[in-house]
């Protein structure tokens, strides 16, 4: 399965991507993950990456493209994979097509998670991050037991840079303007499947999987 999950910043793309790598052990794919990854080794495609991600503004298509043909090469991903945070604009998704269809694969199925922007800020603000295992949580919904902790390894939680409200607003509305014309790119192409994001995590879940059928 080459699964798609589509939806704004905060929807709870990454936060499926975690439970379906444990219940179906697809690797994930997360371009944000990666971008993140660069940056703290200060290499210099981090260092670029850096200057769009603070303003909440997209990182160049080839600069990612490149980062998507690289690690899909990878044996694990030989069975399938779950692509969080990518694509993101129409020429990212042309460019996906192609290269599967070079190793002939296709996108399987896209996964829209839906959910309106008011609710999405207090998501995001309150988000912190396992600065060792990457664990996600949340400081008022899935909080830890112990605070600034991560309940799985010990190691501190931080706030991603970009999770500030200015740069909230900037990042959802570039989701409107270049990113959200997937749902119809995929729509035409008869892939789309379309989730409540608002609800539970453990209901987002079961109608994941039902997705997936
Ligand atoms: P990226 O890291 O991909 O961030 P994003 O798409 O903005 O998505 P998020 O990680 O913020 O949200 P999510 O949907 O994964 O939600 P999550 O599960 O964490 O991209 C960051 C930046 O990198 C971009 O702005 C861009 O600059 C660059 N970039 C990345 N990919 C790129 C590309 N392809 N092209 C160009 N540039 C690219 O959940 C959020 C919070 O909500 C958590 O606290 C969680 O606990 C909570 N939560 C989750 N689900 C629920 C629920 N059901 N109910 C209540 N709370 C929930």
């Amino acid at each position: 399965m080459i699964l798609v999950l589509l939806g704004p910043p905060g929807s709870g793309k990454g936060t499926q991507a975690k439970r379906l790598i444990d219940e179906k052990h697809w690797p994930q794919l997360s371009t944000g993950d990666m971008l993140r990854s660069a940056i703290s080794q200060k290499s210099a495609l981090g260092l670029e990456a850096k200057g769009y991600m603070d303003k909440g503004a997209l990182v160049p298509d080839s600069v990612v493209i490149g980062l998507i043909a690289e690690r899909t090469k990878q044996a694990d991903c030989a069975n399938g994979f779950i692509l969080d945070g990518f694509p993101r604009t129409i020429p990212q998704a042309e460019a996906l097509d192609q290269m599967l269809a070079g190793q002939a694969r296709r996108v399987d199925r896209a996964v829209l998670f839906e959910i309106v922007d008011s609710e999405l800020v207090s998501r995001l603000s309150g988000r912190r991050t396992c600065v060792q295992c990457g664990a996600m949580y949340h400081i008022v919904t899935a909080k830890p037991k112990a605070d600034g902790v991560c309940d799985k390894c010990g190691s501190s939680l931080t706030q991603r840079d970009d999770d500030k409200i200015e740069v909230i607003q900037k990042r959802l509305a570039v989701y409107h303007q270049q990113t959200a014309p997937l749902t119809e790119y995929y729509r035409k192409a008869e892939k789309l499947k379309v989730l409540d994001a608002s609800l539970p995590a453990d209901e987002v879940n079961r109608a994941l999987h039902q997705a997936l059928k």
